[in-house]
């Protein structure tokens, strides 16, 4: 899958770019990002990409030619794959558009700097907007790199686990079980003793469990929309109202 990143500031990508699973996945071919510098599509003596609003008021607004000449010089016109504008304002990223993104053989990715973009850029350059989250950035740069990240993983063969992305949080709509490594007791304080049993039936009803437990008490919101069994519901159903995390030893039947 290959990633076209269009930037002001390409320098804060290579660091990461070059970490740990990503630089596997681009060694390998199973991940390409191309790092384009809008800057460098600018015909002017002095390179300007930004410009005053039209109507006054503070702060620079990003100029639409320099970033539809590199959009259009990189991947024609109109582009033949999704153009999206890292901005506030657009709908929050989240696992579900993640998992939408990565069918997509090629992505590019328009990172925001300055008070904001020319809106012809949203109107008839980007074909969507997305936001990290409910706050404001200095750009879209660490914003292009999440995505990058979050839908990178998802291309099979990216961890070294293929099962790895299955059971993440959020991968089913819940939040992940707790996870525990050696040593089997830690300053008093134990695994949980089911994870010890061997019982992978017992385990996984276990870690079933503590996900929805998990999720209640955390984000009680995402329960609404998780893809939930008869079994999970009646388990849900069965507990205290407001029933805090569970002590980690705790091994419910169903
Ligand atoms: N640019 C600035 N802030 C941002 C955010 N929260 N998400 C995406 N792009 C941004």
């Amino acid at each position: 899958m290959r990633f076209d990143v269009f930037t002001l500031f390409p320098e804060p990508f290579n660091p990461y770019l070059e970490t740990s699973i990503l630089q596997r996945a681009r060694a390998s071919g199973l991940v390409e990002v191309a790092l384009h510098d809008i800057r460098s599509f600018t015909t002017d003596r002095h390179h300007v990409t930004d410009d005053m609003p039209y109507g006054g008021g503070g702060g620079m607004v990003m100029k639409p030619e320099p970033l539809f000449a590199a959009v259009e010089s990189v991947l024609g016109s109109p582009p033949a794959c999704p153009v999206v504008l890292l901005t506030p304002q657009g709908r929050i990223f989240n696992q579900q558009r993640a998992l939408q993104l990565v069918l997509e053989p090629r992505i590019a990715l328009v990172c925001g700097r300055y008070e904001g973009f020319d809106e012809r850029i949203r109107e008839h350059l980007a074909t969507e907007e997305l936001s990290i989250g409910d706050y404001v950035l200095t750009g879209g740069e660490l914003p292009a790199l999440v995505v990058i990240d979050a839908v990178a993983r998802l291309i099979p063969g990216v961890l070294g686990d293929p099962d790895g992305a299955m059971d993440d949080s959020h991968a089913s709509g819940l939040l992940e079980y707790p996870q525990y490594t050696r040593p089997a007791e830690f300053r008093g304080w134990p695994v949980p003793e089911v994870l010890l049993s061997g019982d992978h039936g017992r385990i996984a009803r276990w870690r079933r469990e503590q996900a929805l437990l998990r999720t209640r008490q955390k984000r009680p919101d995402l329960l609404d929309r998780a893809r939930l069994t008869p079994k999970d519901l009646k388990f849900l159903a069965g507990l205290e109202p407001g029933a805090g995390e569970p002590s980690p030893d705790q091994d419910r039947e169903a």
